[in-house]
Protein backbone atom coordinates (compact mmCIF):
# COMPACT_ATOMS: atom_id res chain seq x y z
CA UNK A 1 0.00 0.00 0.00
CA UNK A 2 2.82 2.44 1.15
CA UNK A 3 4.95 1.73 -1.72
CA UNK A 4 1.66 1.76 -4.01
CA UNK A 5 1.25 5.15 -3.19
CA UNK A 6 4.98 6.35 -3.17
CA UNK A 7 5.28 4.90 -7.00
CA UNK A 8 1.65 7.10 -7.48
CA UNK A 9 2.96 10.15 -6.30
CA UNK A 10 6.17 9.56 -8.32
CA UNK A 11 4.21 8.85 -11.08
CA UNK A 12 1.90 11.66 -10.99
CA UNK A 13 5.31 14.15 -10.27
CA UNK A 14 6.78 13.22 -13.67
CA UNK A 15 3.67 13.87 -15.27
CA UNK A 16 2.75 17.38 -14.61
CA UNK A 17 6.77 18.97 -13.92
CA UNK A 18 5.21 22.58 -14.07
CA UNK A 19 2.08 22.74 -12.56
CA UNK A 20 2.19 25.96 -10.53
CA UNK A 21 1.11 28.24 -13.03
CA UNK A 22 -0.51 30.47 -10.10
CA UNK A 23 -3.65 29.79 -9.58
CA UNK A 24 -5.29 27.90 -7.18
CA UNK A 25 -2.59 25.75 -7.97
CA UNK A 26 -3.08 21.35 -7.08
CA UNK A 27 -0.19 20.38 -6.05
CA UNK A 28 0.82 17.01 -7.24
CA UNK A 29 1.00 15.44 -4.22
CA UNK A 30 -2.12 16.84 -3.42
CA UNK A 31 -3.46 15.32 -6.36
CA UNK A 32 -2.16 11.60 -5.58
CA UNK A 33 -4.36 11.85 -2.28
CA UNK A 34 -7.30 12.88 -3.54
CA UNK A 35 -9.75 10.27 -3.18
CA UNK A 36 -10.80 9.87 -6.53
CA UNK A 37 -14.22 10.67 -8.20
CA UNK A 38 -17.63 9.77 -7.61
CA UNK A 39 -18.41 7.41 -10.05
CA UNK A 40 -22.24 6.70 -8.78
CA UNK A 41 -23.78 10.05 -9.17
CA UNK A 42 -25.72 10.92 -12.77
CA UNK A 43 -23.19 12.92 -15.13
CA UNK A 44 -24.41 16.57 -15.14
CA UNK A 45 -24.04 17.42 -19.05
CA UNK A 46 -25.67 13.54 -19.94
CA UNK A 47 -28.57 14.82 -17.38
CA UNK A 48 -29.06 18.26 -19.43
CA UNK A 49 -28.34 16.31 -22.75
CA UNK A 50 -31.75 17.55 -23.86
CA UNK A 51 -31.23 21.10 -22.94
CA UNK A 52 -27.87 22.65 -24.05
CA UNK A 53 -24.22 21.34 -23.83
CA UNK A 54 -22.43 21.94 -20.20
CA UNK A 55 -19.05 23.03 -20.31
CA UNK A 56 -16.41 23.86 -18.25
CA UNK A 57 -13.02 26.56 -18.19
CA UNK A 58 -9.87 24.70 -17.96
CA UNK A 59 -6.32 24.84 -18.18
CA UNK A 60 -3.96 21.94 -19.09
CA UNK A 61 -3.41 20.29 -15.36
CA UNK A 62 -7.22 19.73 -15.39
CA UNK A 63 -6.76 17.11 -17.92
CA UNK A 64 -5.13 14.57 -16.21
CA UNK A 65 -5.74 12.41 -12.97
CA UNK A 66 -9.02 12.75 -11.51
CA UNK A 67 -9.24 16.26 -12.73
CA UNK A 68 -9.75 14.60 -16.38
CA UNK A 69 -11.79 11.70 -15.09
CA UNK A 70 -14.13 14.58 -13.60
CA UNK A 71 -14.15 16.40 -16.46
CA UNK A 72 -15.07 13.60 -18.68
CA UNK A 73 -17.71 12.58 -16.71
CA UNK A 74 -19.41 15.41 -16.16
CA UNK A 75 -18.67 17.97 -19.33
CA UNK A 76 -18.98 18.07 -22.85
CA UNK A 77 -17.56 20.83 -23.97
CA UNK A 78 -14.46 22.69 -22.81
CA UNK A 79 -13.15 26.37 -22.79
CA UNK A 80 -9.66 27.55 -21.99
CA UNK A 81 -9.63 29.56 -19.19
CA UNK A 82 -6.32 31.15 -20.32
CA UNK A 83 -4.41 29.42 -22.78
CA UNK A 84 -5.87 30.87 -26.19
CA UNK A 85 -5.80 34.45 -24.60
CA UNK A 86 -3.36 36.58 -26.93
CA UNK A 87 -0.41 36.81 -24.72
CA UNK A 88 -0.80 33.10 -24.32
CA UNK A 89 -0.97 32.31 -28.42
CA UNK A 90 1.29 35.41 -29.41
CA UNK A 91 3.38 36.52 -27.09
CA UNK A 92 6.03 38.19 -29.81
CA UNK A 93 4.85 39.60 -32.70
CA UNK A 94 4.31 36.96 -35.74
CA UNK A 95 5.26 34.01 -33.13
CA UNK A 96 2.68 31.60 -32.52
CA UNK A 97 2.96 29.78 -29.29
CA UNK A 98 -0.26 26.88 -29.48
CA UNK A 99 0.75 24.34 -27.24
CA UNK A 100 -1.14 24.70 -24.40
CA UNK A 101 -4.08 25.32 -26.51
CA UNK A 102 -3.57 22.43 -28.62
CA UNK A 103 -3.38 19.86 -25.69
CA UNK A 104 -6.72 20.91 -24.53
CA UNK A 105 -8.38 20.45 -28.04
CA UNK A 106 -6.92 17.28 -28.34
CA UNK A 107 -8.09 16.06 -24.88
CA UNK A 108 -11.59 17.45 -26.16
CA UNK A 109 -11.49 15.23 -29.60
CA UNK A 110 -10.14 12.54 -27.86
CA UNK A 111 -13.51 12.85 -25.53
CA UNK A 112 -16.15 13.84 -28.19
CA UNK A 113 -16.27 17.59 -26.36
CA UNK A 114 -17.04 20.51 -27.91
CA UNK A 115 -14.27 23.21 -27.58
CA UNK A 116 -15.57 27.15 -27.21
CA UNK A 117 -12.74 28.92 -28.13
CA UNK A 118 -12.18 32.30 -25.43
CA UNK A 119 -11.01 35.04 -26.28
CA UNK A 120 -9.87 36.92 -29.86
CA UNK A 121 -9.88 40.30 -28.25
CA UNK A 122 -10.02 41.95 -24.48
CA UNK A 123 -8.62 44.24 -22.94
CA UNK A 124 -6.47 42.60 -20.54
CA UNK A 125 -4.00 39.27 -21.01
CA UNK A 126 -2.40 41.07 -24.21
CA UNK A 127 1.01 41.16 -24.62
CA UNK A 128 3.28 44.33 -23.83
CA UNK A 129 4.52 45.04 -27.57
CA UNK A 130 0.65 45.05 -29.31
CA UNK A 131 0.30 48.81 -28.15
CA UNK A 132 3.45 49.91 -29.36
CA UNK A 133 3.66 51.93 -32.29
CA UNK A 134 6.33 51.57 -35.07
CA UNK A 135 9.02 53.56 -32.68
CA UNK A 136 8.59 51.01 -29.49
CA UNK A 137 6.21 53.97 -27.98
CA UNK A 138 3.08 53.37 -26.36
CA UNK A 139 0.40 53.86 -29.15
CA UNK A 140 -1.73 57.29 -29.58
CA UNK A 141 -4.33 57.59 -31.48
CA UNK A 142 -3.25 58.27 -34.75
CA UNK A 143 -4.35 57.15 -38.48
CA UNK A 144 -0.84 55.37 -38.78
CA UNK A 145 -1.38 53.40 -35.45
CA UNK A 146 -5.25 52.79 -36.20
CA UNK A 147 -3.50 51.46 -39.36
CA UNK A 148 -1.22 49.55 -37.03
CA UNK A 149 -2.82 47.81 -34.90
CA UNK A 150 -5.81 46.55 -37.16
CA UNK A 151 -3.50 45.06 -39.11
CA UNK A 152 -1.57 43.07 -36.20
CA UNK A 153 -5.67 42.43 -35.33
CA UNK A 154 -6.32 41.05 -38.24
CA UNK A 155 -3.17 39.14 -38.46
CA UNK A 156 -3.77 37.44 -35.13
CA UNK A 157 -7.83 36.55 -35.82
CA UNK A 158 -6.89 34.76 -39.05
CA UNK A 159 -3.98 32.57 -37.66
CA UNK A 160 -5.64 31.50 -34.50
CA UNK A 161 -9.00 30.78 -35.63
CA UNK A 162 -7.23 29.12 -38.90
CA UNK A 163 -4.94 27.11 -36.62
CA UNK A 164 -7.92 25.71 -34.84
CA UNK A 165 -10.67 25.91 -38.11
CA UNK A 166 -13.60 23.73 -37.11
CA UNK A 167 -12.23 21.94 -34.11
CA UNK A 168 -13.19 25.06 -32.25
CA UNK A 169 -17.25 25.68 -32.91
CA UNK A 170 -17.97 28.89 -31.19
CA UNK A 171 -15.82 31.77 -30.52
CA UNK A 172 -15.94 34.68 -27.99
CA UNK A 173 -14.94 37.17 -30.65
CA UNK A 174 -14.71 40.50 -28.51
CA UNK A 175 -14.80 40.10 -24.90
CA UNK A 176 -16.26 43.03 -22.72
CA UNK A 177 -16.74 45.95 -24.77
CA UNK A 178 -19.31 48.03 -22.68
CA UNK A 179 -18.63 50.36 -20.01
CA UNK A 180 -21.59 51.51 -18.66
CA UNK A 181 -19.64 54.29 -16.31
CA UNK A 182 -18.46 55.88 -19.99
CA UNK A 183 -20.88 58.27 -21.45
CA UNK A 184 -20.62 56.67 -24.67
CA UNK A 185 -21.21 53.22 -23.01
CA UNK A 186 -18.41 51.53 -24.89
CA UNK A 187 -15.26 50.76 -22.69
CA UNK A 188 -12.08 53.15 -23.33
CA UNK A 189 -9.63 50.20 -23.75
CA UNK A 190 -6.74 51.10 -26.32
CA UNK A 191 -8.43 48.85 -28.65
CA UNK A 192 -11.20 51.81 -28.40
CA UNK A 193 -8.93 54.74 -27.56
CA UNK A 194 -7.15 53.88 -30.80
CA UNK A 195 -9.23 51.90 -33.33
CA UNK A 196 -13.04 53.64 -31.90
CA UNK A 197 -15.42 50.56 -32.41
CA UNK A 198 -13.70 49.18 -35.36
CA UNK A 199 -11.37 46.59 -33.71
CA UNK A 200 -15.25 45.38 -33.19
CA UNK A 201 -15.78 45.06 -36.88
CA UNK A 202 -12.32 43.94 -38.29
CA UNK A 203 -12.24 40.52 -35.37
CA UNK A 204 -15.51 39.81 -36.49
CA UNK A 205 -15.18 39.59 -40.10
CA UNK A 206 -11.60 38.14 -39.88
CA UNK A 207 -12.86 35.35 -37.57
CA UNK A 208 -15.88 34.49 -39.96
CA UNK A 209 -13.46 34.67 -42.65
CA UNK A 210 -10.96 32.29 -41.06
CA UNK A 211 -14.27 30.13 -39.86
CA UNK A 212 -17.40 30.54 -41.71
CA UNK A 213 -18.91 27.52 -40.07
CA UNK A 214 -17.69 29.33 -36.31
CA UNK A 215 -20.58 30.52 -33.70
CA UNK A 216 -19.11 34.34 -33.27
CA UNK A 217 -20.48 35.59 -30.27
CA UNK A 218 -19.57 38.73 -27.90
CA UNK A 219 -18.88 37.99 -24.47
CA UNK A 220 -19.78 40.46 -21.82
CA UNK A 221 -20.54 40.50 -17.99
CA UNK A 222 -23.63 41.98 -15.94
CA UNK A 223 -25.47 41.51 -19.23
CA UNK A 224 -28.91 42.27 -16.53
CA UNK A 225 -28.02 45.70 -15.45
CA UNK A 226 -30.32 47.80 -17.15
CA UNK A 227 -28.12 50.42 -18.40
CA UNK A 228 -25.18 48.13 -19.31
CA UNK A 229 -27.83 45.78 -21.32
CA UNK A 230 -29.06 48.73 -23.05
CA UNK A 231 -25.84 49.63 -24.35
CA UNK A 232 -25.26 45.84 -25.58
CA UNK A 233 -28.33 45.66 -27.37
CA UNK A 234 -27.71 48.92 -29.03
CA UNK A 235 -24.12 47.51 -30.18
CA UNK A 236 -25.41 44.49 -31.73
CA UNK A 237 -28.61 46.50 -33.78
CA UNK A 238 -25.52 48.74 -35.05
CA UNK A 239 -22.99 45.40 -35.82
CA UNK A 240 -25.64 43.59 -37.43
CA UNK A 241 -27.04 46.81 -39.41
CA UNK A 242 -23.86 47.05 -40.94
CA UNK A 243 -23.49 43.05 -41.38
CA UNK A 244 -21.43 41.99 -39.01
CA UNK A 245 -21.18 38.33 -38.95
CA UNK A 246 -22.13 38.14 -34.94
CA UNK A 247 -24.56 34.78 -33.96
CA UNK A 248 -24.65 35.48 -30.54
CA UNK A 249 -24.76 37.09 -27.13
CA UNK A 250 -22.00 35.15 -23.94
CA UNK A 251 -23.57 36.41 -20.65
CA UNK A 252 -20.41 35.68 -18.34
CA UNK A 253 -22.73 35.05 -15.20
CA UNK A 254 -20.20 35.30 -12.46
CA UNK A 255 -22.76 35.48 -9.89
CA UNK A 256 -23.28 35.78 -6.33
CA UNK A 257 -26.15 34.19 -3.99
CA UNK A 258 -28.91 36.60 -4.68
CA UNK A 259 -27.84 38.76 -7.53
CA UNK A 260 -29.34 38.90 -10.25
CA UNK A 261 -32.23 37.00 -9.89
CA UNK A 262 -33.60 34.60 -12.43
CA UNK A 263 -36.16 36.37 -13.51
CA UNK A 264 -33.66 39.25 -14.60
CA UNK A 265 -32.05 36.96 -16.51
CA UNK A 266 -34.84 35.49 -18.34
CA UNK A 267 -35.44 39.25 -19.37
CA UNK A 268 -32.60 40.03 -20.96
CA UNK A 269 -31.89 36.67 -22.87
CA UNK A 270 -35.59 37.11 -24.51
CA UNK A 271 -34.21 40.82 -25.15
CA UNK A 272 -31.28 39.61 -27.32
CA UNK A 273 -33.24 36.92 -28.84
CA UNK A 274 -35.74 38.99 -30.00
CA UNK A 275 -32.94 40.82 -32.19
CA UNK A 276 -32.27 37.43 -33.81
CA UNK A 277 -29.54 36.60 -31.10
CA UNK A 278 -28.00 33.27 -29.88
CA UNK A 279 -27.25 33.19 -25.88
CA UNK A 280 -24.80 31.21 -24.75
CA UNK A 281 -23.93 31.26 -20.44
CA UNK A 282 -20.02 31.39 -20.57
CA UNK A 283 -18.35 31.90 -17.15
CA UNK A 284 -21.00 30.58 -14.79
CA UNK A 285 -20.12 30.78 -11.05
CA UNK A 286 -21.93 31.59 -7.97
CA UNK A 287 -19.64 33.28 -5.34
CA UNK A 288 -20.60 32.79 -1.91
CA UNK A 289 -19.65 36.06 -1.04
CA UNK A 290 -22.16 39.75 -0.94
CA UNK A 291 -19.68 41.93 -0.13
CA UNK A 292 -16.24 41.54 1.72
CA UNK A 293 -17.27 39.09 4.15
CA UNK A 294 -14.35 36.30 4.45
CA UNK A 295 -14.95 32.73 5.36
CA UNK A 296 -11.57 30.22 6.13
CA UNK A 297 -13.79 27.72 5.33
CA UNK A 298 -17.26 26.76 3.88
CA UNK A 299 -20.03 27.65 6.01
CA UNK A 300 -22.53 24.40 5.33
CA UNK A 301 -25.53 26.79 5.63
CA UNK A 302 -23.88 28.53 2.79
CA UNK A 303 -23.20 25.98 0.88
CA UNK A 304 -26.84 24.86 0.73
CA UNK A 305 -27.65 28.12 -0.17
CA UNK A 306 -26.16 27.92 -2.77
CA UNK A 307 -26.89 24.51 -4.11
CA UNK A 308 -30.08 26.11 -3.67
CA UNK A 309 -29.33 29.33 -6.12
CA UNK A 310 -27.97 26.51 -8.68
CA UNK A 311 -31.42 24.89 -8.77
CA UNK A 312 -32.96 27.92 -9.89
CA UNK A 313 -29.96 29.59 -12.37
CA UNK A 314 -30.41 25.89 -14.37
CA UNK A 315 -34.38 25.90 -13.90
CA UNK A 316 -34.66 29.20 -15.66
CA UNK A 317 -31.77 28.41 -18.17
CA UNK A 318 -33.44 24.99 -19.26
CA UNK A 319 -36.83 26.99 -19.24
CA UNK A 320 -34.53 29.56 -22.06
CA UNK A 321 -33.39 25.93 -23.89
CA UNK A 322 -33.73 27.40 -27.44
CA UNK A 323 -32.33 30.68 -26.65
CA UNK A 324 -29.73 29.20 -25.04
CA UNK A 325 -27.05 27.32 -26.53
CA UNK A 326 -24.79 26.68 -24.20
CA UNK A 327 -23.79 26.75 -19.99
CA UNK A 328 -20.05 26.62 -18.90
CA UNK A 329 -18.85 26.73 -15.54
CA UNK A 330 -16.00 29.01 -15.23
CA UNK A 331 -14.14 26.21 -13.62
CA UNK A 332 -14.10 22.48 -12.63
CA UNK A 333 -13.56 22.32 -8.84
CA UNK A 334 -13.41 24.49 -6.42
CA UNK A 335 -10.07 23.62 -5.77
CA UNK A 336 -8.78 26.41 -8.61
CA UNK A 337 -10.77 29.31 -8.79
CA UNK A 338 -10.14 33.07 -10.25
CA UNK A 339 -12.72 33.92 -7.36
CA UNK A 340 -9.87 33.25 -4.81
CA UNK A 341 -7.56 35.92 -6.17
CA UNK A 342 -10.83 38.10 -6.68
CA UNK A 343 -12.05 40.57 -6.04
CA UNK A 344 -9.29 40.15 -3.00
CA UNK A 345 -7.36 37.35 -2.07
CA UNK A 346 -9.80 34.93 -0.08
CA UNK A 347 -11.43 31.18 0.07
CA UNK A 348 -14.15 30.87 -1.77
CA UNK A 349 -16.19 27.70 -3.06
CA UNK A 350 -18.27 28.45 -6.54
CA UNK A 351 -18.09 25.59 -8.55
CA UNK A 352 -20.33 21.97 -8.08
CA UNK A 353 -17.73 20.07 -6.62
CA UNK A 354 -15.25 21.24 -3.68
CA UNK A 355 -11.71 21.02 -3.25
CA UNK A 356 -11.72 17.18 -3.09
CA UNK A 357 -13.48 16.87 -6.43
CA UNK A 358 -16.64 15.70 -4.71
CA UNK A 359 -20.36 17.02 -5.75
CA UNK A 360 -21.61 19.56 -3.73
CA UNK A 361 -25.12 20.58 -2.81
CA UNK A 362 -24.47 22.72 -6.00
CA UNK A 363 -24.34 19.98 -7.98
CA UNK A 364 -27.75 18.82 -6.94
CA UNK A 365 -28.97 21.77 -7.25
CA UNK A 366 -28.12 21.42 -11.28
CA UNK A 367 -28.79 17.60 -11.36
CA UNK A 368 -31.42 16.83 -8.95
CA UNK A 369 -32.64 19.30 -6.32
CA UNK A 370 -34.45 16.80 -4.90
CA UNK A 371 -31.06 15.32 -3.30
CA UNK A 372 -30.96 18.70 -1.50
CA UNK A 373 -30.68 19.03 2.20
CA UNK A 374 -33.14 21.18 3.77
CA UNK A 375 -32.15 25.13 4.19
CA UNK A 376 -31.63 25.89 7.49
O1 LIG B 1 0.84 32.31 -15.53
C1 LIG B 1 1.26 33.19 -14.49
C2 LIG B 1 2.28 32.52 -13.60
O2 LIG B 1 3.42 32.24 -14.36
C3 LIG B 1 2.59 33.42 -12.41
O3 LIG B 1 3.41 32.73 -11.51
C4 LIG B 1 1.32 33.84 -11.68
C5 LIG B 1 1.60 34.83 -10.56
O4 LIG B 1 0.41 35.48 -10.15
O5 LIG B 1 0.44 34.44 -12.60
C6 LIG B 1 0.05 33.57 -13.65
O6 LIG B 1 -0.87 34.19 -14.50
C7 LIG B 1 -2.16 34.36 -13.98
C8 LIG B 1 -3.14 33.69 -14.93
O7 LIG B 1 -4.46 33.96 -14.51
C9 LIG B 1 -2.98 32.17 -15.02
O8 LIG B 1 -3.14 31.58 -13.81
C10 LIG B 1 -2.42 35.85 -13.91
O9 LIG B 1 -1.60 36.44 -12.91
C11 LIG B 1 -3.87 36.08 -13.58
O10 LIG B 1 -4.12 37.49 -13.72
C12 LIG B 1 -4.75 35.34 -14.55
O11 LIG B 1 -6.08 35.55 -14.19
C13 LIG B 1 -7.04 35.22 -15.17
C14 LIG B 1 -7.89 36.43 -15.47
O12 LIG B 1 -8.92 36.07 -16.38
C15 LIG B 1 -7.08 37.55 -16.09
O13 LIG B 1 -7.77 38.74 -15.97
C16 LIG B 1 -7.93 34.11 -14.60
O14 LIG B 1 -7.16 32.92 -14.44
C17 LIG B 1 -9.11 33.85 -15.51
O15 LIG B 1 -10.02 33.01 -14.85
C18 LIG B 1 -9.81 35.16 -15.82
O16 LIG B 1 -10.86 34.90 -16.72
C19 LIG B 1 -11.70 36.00 -17.04
C20 LIG B 1 -12.22 35.75 -18.45
O17 LIG B 1 -11.14 35.54 -19.33
C21 LIG B 1 -13.08 36.92 -18.93
N1 LIG B 1 -14.16 37.18 -17.99
C22 LIG B 1 -13.76 37.37 -16.61
C23 LIG B 1 -12.93 36.16 -16.13
C24 LIG B 1 -12.59 36.30 -14.69
O18 LIG B 1 -11.72 37.40 -14.48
Amino acid sequence: MRWGRILLVSLVCLGFPHIDDGIGVPRPAQTATLPGIQSNIPSVYATLAADFPVGAAVWRGALRGPHGELLKKHFNSITAENDMKWEHVEPVEGEFTFGAADELVSFAKANHMLVRGHTLVWHEQNPSWLFKDAQGREMTPTPENKALLLQRLERHVRAVVSHFGTDVYAWDVVNEPIDPGQPDGFRHSAWYRITGTDYIVTAFRVAHEAAPAAKLYINEYGTTNPRKRALLLKLVRKLKSRGVPIYGVGHQMHVNLDYPRASAITKTVHMFAALGMDNQITELDVSVYRNDQQYSSAPAALLVRQGYRYRDLFKCFRKLRGSISAVTFWGLADDRTWLTHYPVDRPNWPLLFDAELQAKPAYWGVVNPRRLPRPN
